[in-house]
């Protein structure tokens, strides 16, 4: 059902805001919108406004293994001026990026100078529970933490945010994220684009007012995701970088709440994708256009070579089907390129990036469902019947004293994301470990050049299954596995597995 018929029927003016409790009643009286009725249907997204891409792109400094990050309260200007936001320095909205050799010892000090709890965790890392950043391992007002860990994992774009409970989407909002980069010497044979020639670019789309990044969702903007007017990169709004005629080599990372993006170049120029969330591909995929959720990271090679000097090319949000109500109606610019440097340079894209070796589904030792449709009726049954309005996984909303699945160390299983009967997108993500996605049923029916290799996030569009398998090692302890989209996961949509 669309907002404007669910307001009719409930005799409401588009400003009322009911809470979640509210809706619950309203639906459980409400006959007429049985069958098409679900989560995400009333919801409408906040259109992007574009500025002049006239400020110059910065990237954020980089850090390397031992390192101090101080979460705190400080100014950043995004927009031309300077407006308070959150970071892990001063001055500035995200962290640092590491640059990390594999093999190395990382020893980050958190010092939390918030007014409130807050943690770190290192998505895509493989590391010991305890060091994850479990919404339980938290540092208090004032409080520090140490992060202490060997970074054995091969190279690739991960990230670190906060993830406290019920506060990590106001905290990433407001500013706290950063990049992690591991290199190794198998990425290092094949001489991509280095140095100034490869470009961190960290997306995300932010609320600004000259009081700051508001952060205060709706019920509507808690169904949907909490999304932005603005589009950053690297923290800064409207921004433009100059290029040579060459290759380059683009590390992306959607660090955006819940906006989905559809990447695309105005030149209709390829993008070659040699790598995700784990790392390298197998062999490299060109392709026009490319999704890329809350959570997701992208390596990818763009050759300006053929373009002349003067010349503008904008990395675009390109609409797209299949996400919902709120997500994929407009297109928008993200950023420009600027071709001012002629180089001699040429570069041949390799034709093999890594080894990767399929896991074959026959060595999973148990399949696991999870239904995440959060869908009113199931196959005609009320689901939510008498229960609040929330975001869930099977049911059941994030409690860290249950356990929901114990999963035996060094073996191998399938887990099924059910989205059949729902109408969000849900990036899905697991801590601790990555998987290889085997298939999507429903929806756009299959899989994406993005999703070889290993993925430690995938996404679940309306209508869709998906379907991962996922090598649990011997990396034992409590995990938690959740939807991305931060106002989905804040929400509850987030459970545990404990790995013995
Ligand atoms: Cu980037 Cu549990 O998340
Ligand atoms: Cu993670
Ligand atoms: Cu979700």
């Amino acid at each position: 059902m669309k907002r404007r018929n669910f307001i009719k029927i409930s005799g409401l003016s588009a400003g009322t805001v009911l809470t979640g409790g509210a809706v619950a009643g309203f639906l459980a009286s409400c006959s007429g919108c049985k069958k098409d009725y679900r989560m995400g249907l009333m919801t409408e997204p906040v259109p992007v406004t574009e500025g002049d891409f006239s400020r110059l792109l910065s990237y954020p400094a980089q850090a390397s293994a031992n390192h101090t990050l101080t979460a705190q309260a400080t100014v950043a200007n995004i927009k031309g001026t300077n407006i308070p936001v959150l970071g892990y320095q001063p001055n500035s909205l995200l962290g640092p990026s590491f640059r990390i050799n594999r093999g190395n010892a990382m020893n980050v000090l958190l010092q939390n100078n918030l007014s409130e709890h807050t943690n770190i965790h290192w998505h895509g890392l493989k590391i010991p529970a305890l060091m994850d950043g479990h919404p339980d391992q938290l540092a208090g007002a004032g409080g520090t933490f140490r992060y202490q860990f060997t970074v054995n994992q091969r190279a690739g774009l991960s990230w670190y945010h906060p993830h406290p409970h019920e506060m990590t989407g106001k905290q990433v909002f407001q500013g706290l994220a950063g990049m992690f980069i591991i290199n190794d010497t198998e990425e290092a044979a094949l001489s991509l684009p280095s140095g100034q020639y490869e470009l961190p670019l960290v997306i995300q789309d932010k609320r600004i007012s000259s009081n700051g990044i508001t952060y205060n969702p709706s019920m509507e903007e808690v169904m949907a995701g909490y999304m932005g007017e603005s589009i950053i990169v690297n923290g800064i709004y409207s921004s433009y970088t100059e290029v040579a005629t060459r290759y380059y080599r683009l590390r992306i990372l959607n660090g955006s709440n819940a906006r989905v993006y559809n990447l695309a170049l105005s030149n209709n120029a390829d993008m070659i994708i040699i790598g995700n969330d784990g790392g390298l591909l197998k062999n490299p995929v060109a392709v026009k256009e490319i999704l890329v959720a809350p959570g997701e990271r992208l390596d990818v090679l763009v050759n300006f070579s053929s373009s002349t000097i003067g010349t503008e090319i904008y990395l675009l949000s390109k609409e797209f089907g299949n996400g919902g109500n709120a997500q994929g109606k407009q297109g928008f610019k993200i950023m420009k390129f600027k071709v001012t440097v002629s180089s001699a340079i040429t570069f041949t894209v390799p034709t093999n990036l890594s080894a990767i070796t399929a896991i074959v589904a026959s060595s999973a030792v148990r399949t696991r469902v999870f239904e995440i449709s959060n869908a009113m009726e199931h196959h005609g049954v009320p689901m939510n019947n008498g229960m609040q309005m929330r975001h869930r996984i099977n049911g059941k909303l994030f409690d860290s004293s249950r356990i929901d699945e114990t999963v035996a160390a060094n073996t191998n299983e399938i887990w099924v994301f059910d989205n059949s009967m729902g109408d969000e997108p849900h990036p899905m993500h697991l801590h601790g470990v990555f998987f290889q996605v085997l298939q999507r049923s429903g929806g756009r029916g299959n899989l994406i050049a993005s999703e070889n290799g290993w993925k430690d996030t995938v996404l679940v569009m309306p209508g869709e299954t998906v379907k991962v398998l996922v090598p649990f090692e011997n990396n034992t302890g409590k995990f938690v596995f959740h939807c991305h989209n931060l106002e989905h996961e804040d929400d509850g949509m987030m459970l545990q597995y404990q790995l013995s």
